[in-house]
């Protein structure tokens, strides 16, 4: 069985072909002069199978993850692989004349296994031709969570969409998890806070899907220290970290920063090739 990795996932990539003792293959990547992607597969992908990992954070490493699967076309069975993908959020028409973006990505992707982690709304998966599994990571992320020396700790989601990664995370470690509640108190007032289980002393760690411009977790960093925490981490399986989020963080006071490798940034500590690497055995080759 060959891995290939895109551009955007080449340590992810490395690291499944090592636990899958599977063969990594060599691919170019650079530009034109105007601009555009050239891409080429440098070893022979055979005519068997093969497997395509490539995150898609931006508008280039889709053009790109659509070059591999095109340079494939003579292998009987090709499943990709996108640990990251980019357009997720916009799973809904939210105005009159939007596109659906997941949808319109969704379609352009064709293979005969597609695998997704943590996507932002499994819905989207049903956009895909092919079949398409959704993997968790947070098991990954709260054995990591777990093996940190920290003081009482409790894994918060910061509202109730993200409770189940927050439930997930904890699962079987015997981490206590809750999520944050807002209640109106009046017309102008409301209070934030954990649903079940009071902050104060505890080293907390909140935990989300993604972390992009990181104003929803400077914002319940603050609210939690606030609430008397004592330190607070915050976690995420996607730091895509857009701009200026990390400094943000940190000025609302984080202790640290744990995510993983869908996306490769420095807070990338925790990696999920364990976790594809069982989905692609199970699936078979
Ligand atoms: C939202 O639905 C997601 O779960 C995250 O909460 C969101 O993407 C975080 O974005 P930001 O870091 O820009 O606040």
């Amino acid at each position: 069985m060959n891995i290939i990795g895109g551009y955007a996932s080449q340590l992810l990539a490395g690291r499944v072909s090592d636990v899958l003792r599977f063969n990594l293959l060599v691919c170019e990547f650079r530009r034109f002069p105007d601009g555009e992607l050239y891409t080429r597969i440098l070893d022979d992908p055979g005519t068997e199978s093969v497997t395509i990992i490539q995150s898609t954070v931006n508008d280039s490493d889709f053009v790109l993850l659509l070059q591999l699967i095109d340079a494939c076309c003579d292998v009987a069975k090709v499943n990709v692989v996108i640990p990251y993908m980019g357009y997720a959020r916009q799973d809904k028409q939210f105005k009159g004349g939007e596109p659906i973006s997941a949808r319109a990505i969704a379609r352009c992707i064709k293979a005969d296994n597609v695998y997704t982690i943590n996507i932002h709304d499994p819905s989207i998966l049903e956009y895909f031709d092919a079949k398409a599994v959704n993997l968790d990571a947070t098991p990954v992320i709260g054995e990591y969570i777990k093996n940190m020396e920290l003081k009482n700790p409790l894994i918060i989601a910061p509202d109730d969409g993200a409770i189940g990664l927050a439930r997930n995370a904890s699962k079987d470690l015997g981490l206590d998890y809750d999520f944050l509640e807002k209640t109106r108190l009046s017309g102008e007032l409301v209070t934030i806070k954990p649903k079940n289980v009071a902050v104060n002393g505890r080293d907390v760690i909140i935990i989300d899907d993604i972390i992009s411009t990181a104003g929803t977790m400077a914002e319940t960093i603050s609210l939690l220290r606030s609430q008397g925490a004592h330190e607070v981490y915050v976690a995420c399986v996607h730091p895509v970290l857009s701009s200026n989020a990390v400094l943000k963080l940190f000025k609302a006071g984080v202790k640290g920063i744990i995510a993983t490798d869908t996306i490769d940034r420095g807070a990338s500590v925790v990696s999920v090739a364990p976790v594809i690497a069982e989905a692609i055995s199970k699936t078979g080759f």
